[in-house]
């Protein structure tokens, strides 16, 4: 369908509570009972609304399926989700090839509604299912000599017709601080609005760290290494000076062909409304003490 734009994120666009469960348990989430941190409760406490299926689903970037936008709804049906395994090593007490099936047996999933921002300055509001990154690298055991944590995507030529031009270097991989990976607000998603996460959103999971630019939140995970060194990542390997390691949400940092000082809301129209950029995305009471004293134009 037609990429449309919607004025509707501003401070004042806030979904009455009642709304809100409602719509939380029309969805089934709220229903099945399931644990919900306190973090994830002051996150969400800031009730926003959610950006249309539709739009979340038919206006991508996963670039293993081609680089246009709409590549990635018309060409991932090709990639096989099941089985799924995802290899867990390096400095871990417990590395293995993890089978999605045994891994969702462990992980308590919740609902996280979270702003999205990718660096091309169109943003969204998703409803994601999934648990926090730090469940499972807890069921792993993370050795202590660990201080980052380095993440690849599938690469198979054979059902991802985007891998045959070498647009980046394949496999799309992608890393975090080791506190950036344990911090609360860290999901791996596995759905949206309750359902299963579809092919182009990065099935059967992906990485989800709202505070920092999309291109982060690597989809359709198969190794997640810990390590004691920083590793390389996709986007900065192919321009450093565009994008750094960190990719913090920052309106002070211009990338140096978008400027970031607004974003605009997918769904919102032709004539979107340009948002002001929020440090960090709107969390930066949650992880601004993850930087202290970092200068964040020269770690960007
Ligand atoms: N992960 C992989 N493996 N390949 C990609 O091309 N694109 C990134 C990120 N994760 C990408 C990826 C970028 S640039 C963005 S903005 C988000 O996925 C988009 O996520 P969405 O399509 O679910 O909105």
């Amino acid at each position: 369908m037609a990429h449309r734009w919607k004025n509707d994120l501003s401070e004042n666009d806030v979904t009455p509570e009642h709304v809100f469960l409602t719509r939380r348990s029309l969805i089934g989430v709220a229903a099945a009972g399931l644990a919900l941190s306190g973090l994830g409760q002051k996150a969400r406490a800031e009730t926003l609304e959610p950006t249309d299926w539709d739009d979340i689903t038919s206006y991508n970037n996963f670039y293993e399926f081609g680089t246009g936008k709409k590549d990635p709804a018309k060409y991932a049906h090709m990639l096989t989700t099941e089985p799924w395994s995802v290899t867990i090593d390096g400095m871990v007490e417990r590395p293995g090839k993890y089978a999605f099936e045994d891994i969702m047996k462990k992980m308590a999933v919740e609902e996280r509604i979270y702003r999205f921002r990718c660096v091309e300055r169109w943003a969204m509001v998703v409803p994601w299912n999934g648990f926090e990154l730090a469940d499972l690298l807890e069921m792993a055991g993370v050795q202590s000599s660990a201080k980052y944590v380095a993440f690849e995507t599938a690469l198979r030529p054979d059902e991802m017709p985007g891998v045959a031009r070498p647009v980046i270097e394949w496999p799309y991989v992608e890393g975090l601080r080791l506190d950036e990976a344990m911090h609360p607000l860290t999901l791996v998603a596995t759905g949206i609005y309750g359902k299963d996460i579809p092919n182009q959103n990065g099935a059967p999971l992906r990485l989800v760290v709202p505070w920092k630019y999309g291109y982060k939140s690597i989809k359709s995970i198969v190794r997640i290494t810990l390590t004691d060194s920083q590793p390389p990542t996709a986007w900065n390997k192919y321009a450093p000076n565009e994008y750094g390691f960190y990719s913090n949400v920052n309106p002070n940092r211009s990338h140096p062909r978008w400027s970031q000082e607004y974003e605009q809301l997918l769904g919102s129209g032709l004539f979107a409304e340009k948002i002001p950029t929020r440090m960090f995305n709107g969390y930066e009471e949650e992880v601004a003490g993850l930087y202290e004293g970092m200068d964040l134009i020269k770690y960007h």
